[in-house]
């Protein structure tokens, strides 16, 4: 087990070439149909408050198409009957703008370093679409993207009223299959934000707040190079794991509790997404432990049956049926429900009972006003199915997988529209999330109190190979024991610092 900190152990950075995109751009100009010109914008800069903006992030499909990463810019690729041209649309050099915010690669730049056949500054968008778009027979463009280029594109585009279609189809089909080396860009960004996760396991202890984890996680994403994460860090102490989407990350680690951290890095605009939970204090308690194993035994096996025609419907039932199993063997789901169907059926059962109660102490409290006397307290039958029984849906209320790409939440359609759930078969290049949780929110009083306010999630990112699978964040432990070893070591490491530190101060 390595003893350093985690963060000097980088692998070397793989890159994406510029003959990359070149081809890609070639790919795309090939599908798309006869004599047409598609249009892509890349999203506006956000103001965060008064006059300072988020950090600006391209789109996803500007990137895709040209790893171009400015503001304010428009790629249009022009189909026509014998050739076809690559245009980039950009900001206009500006020396005292470039002194303020960086620089700006102008038209030169759009040529030279991004490969445009074409480039122009963005104030010349309409009088260079115009006649583009007149001699087209399919104009490609997604409304929506950008509201200011919409309108721009629409004074154009609403003179001739050609067919328009829509880029993206095209565009998040091809971004759904990754290629070798997408794969390894995303692979590197999984090892960053496992280190981090690992790095994090080793920090933790009781008294820490939760926003020092995060800090610990977002410094090692970004010492590796990372660019941002790539979705709000979460890491949730106790009970604040029971929220999905908890961001506050403000709470003090308690001894006892575990802590969920879903977090992970964006690597040259491609996405990671891992979630681990491990016990704050360094050791599970046997509670903590016997959901944990259920919540593991579920994701390993969900992970493992991972190959080329398996559907993401089919992960998620494994991952739910393991889930399901789990609950019931630890008294907390009744034995009618290991299966979907059987849960359906007595949730139905006890529906009907409440149903009859409600009709049985309805008419007795009508026989007995009838009798002069006041109603009584509910009547046994009502109370007994007073209490609504629990489904797997109370602790596992999210899906199994999510595609994972450039963006965290990637492109690309589950099925067609007709089809109802994520029946697409899996095929190489695929790329997605496997997180199955538990969540037992401490209010719930319907399951023993030593497992109320734990929370957990472990989630992993997996590529589908010819022959199975890869996983692409599998650096970070998720083996209780291992954990806790790893947890150990690094709390020896910790301590041995502050000794070294309390030795210095005490020979001042
Ligand atoms: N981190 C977002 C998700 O797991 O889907
Ligand atoms: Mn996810
Ligand atoms: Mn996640």
């Amino acid at each position: 087990m390595k003893k350093t900190s985690y963060r000097f152990t980088a692998p070397k950075a793989p890159r994406l070439s510029k003959d990359f995109f070149a081809n890609r751009r070639a790919e795309f100009v090939k599908k798309l149909p006869a004599n047409s010109v598609a249009i892509i914008v890349t999203g506006p800069e956000r103001t965060r408050s008064n006059d300072t903006e988020y950090a600006y992030r391209p789109s996803s499909d500007v990137l895709y198409l040209s790893n171009f990463g400015e503001p304010e810019c428009v790629l249009a690729f022009v189909k026509g009957k014998e050739d076809s041209r690559f245009i980039m649309f950009v900001r206009p050099k500006d020396k005292m703008r470039e002194i303020w915010t960086g620089i700006r690669h102008g038209v030169d730049g759009a040529q030279n370093e991004f490969g445009a056949d074409e480039a122009y500054t963005i104030d010349e968008f309409e009088k260079v679409i115009a006649p583009l778009v007149d001699e087209a027979d399919t104009v490609l463009y997604r409304l929506g993207r950008n509201e200011h280029l919409d309108s721009r594109f629409n004074t154009v585009w609403s003179k001739t009223q050609k067919p328009l279609g829509n880029p993206e189809e095209i565009l998040h089909e091809m971004r759904l299959f990754k290629t070798a080396h997408e794969i390894d860009i995303m692979r590197y960004a999984g090892k960053i934000s496992a280190q981090a996760h690992v790095e994090a396991m080793r920090l933790s202890r009781p008294g820490l707040m939760e926003y020092q984890l995060q800090a610990s996680l977002e410094s090692v994403f970004r010492f590796n190079g990372a660019d941002y994460p790539a979705y709000t860090s979460i890491v949730g102490g106790g009970n604040n794991a029971n929220i999905l989407h908890y961001i506050e990350n403000r709470a003090e680690l308690q001894d006892g509790d575990l802590v969920l951290i879903d977090a992970a890095c964006e690597y040259q605009g491609y996405a990671s997404d891992i979630t681990r939970t491990f016990p704050v204090n360094g050791k599970f308690t046997p509670a903590q432990r016997e959901i944990y194993e259920v919540v593991l035994a579920s994701q390993k096996a969900a992970i493992a049956m991972t190959k080329p025609g398996v559907r993401l419907m089919d992960i998620h039932e494994t991952a739910s049926n393991l889930l399901r199993k789990g609950l019931v063997g630890l008294g907390i789901l009744p034995k009618t429900h290991l299966t979907a169907e059987g849960e359906k059926k007595a949730i139905e059962a006890w529906q009907k009972k409440k149903e009859a109660a409600k009709t049985g102490s309805a008419a007795s409290s009508a026989a007995k006003k009838g009798a002069g006397k006041k109603a009584g307290s509910k009547s046994a039958a009502a109370s007994a199915s007073e209490q609504e029984p629990l489904r797997l849906f109370d602790f596992y209320m999210h899906g199994t997988s999510h595609w994972i790409g450039m963006d965290v939440h990637d492109v690309g359609t589950y099925g067609t529209r007709s089809q109802k759930g994520k029946k697409r078969p899996l095929k190489p290049g695929m790329v997605f999330t496997v997180e199955p949780g538990l969540y037992i929110a401490a209010s719930e009083t319907r399951v023993p109190a030593k497992y109320r306010g734990i929370g957990i999630r472990i989630e992993d990112d997996v590529a589908v190979t010819a022959k199975g699978f890869e996983v692409l964040t599998a650096d970070v432990p998720k083996e209780v024991d291992e954990i806790e070893a790893v947890m150990a070591d690094g709390r020896k490491h910790c301590e041995h610092v502050e000794a070294v530190f309390a030795g210095r101060s005490g020979n001042r």
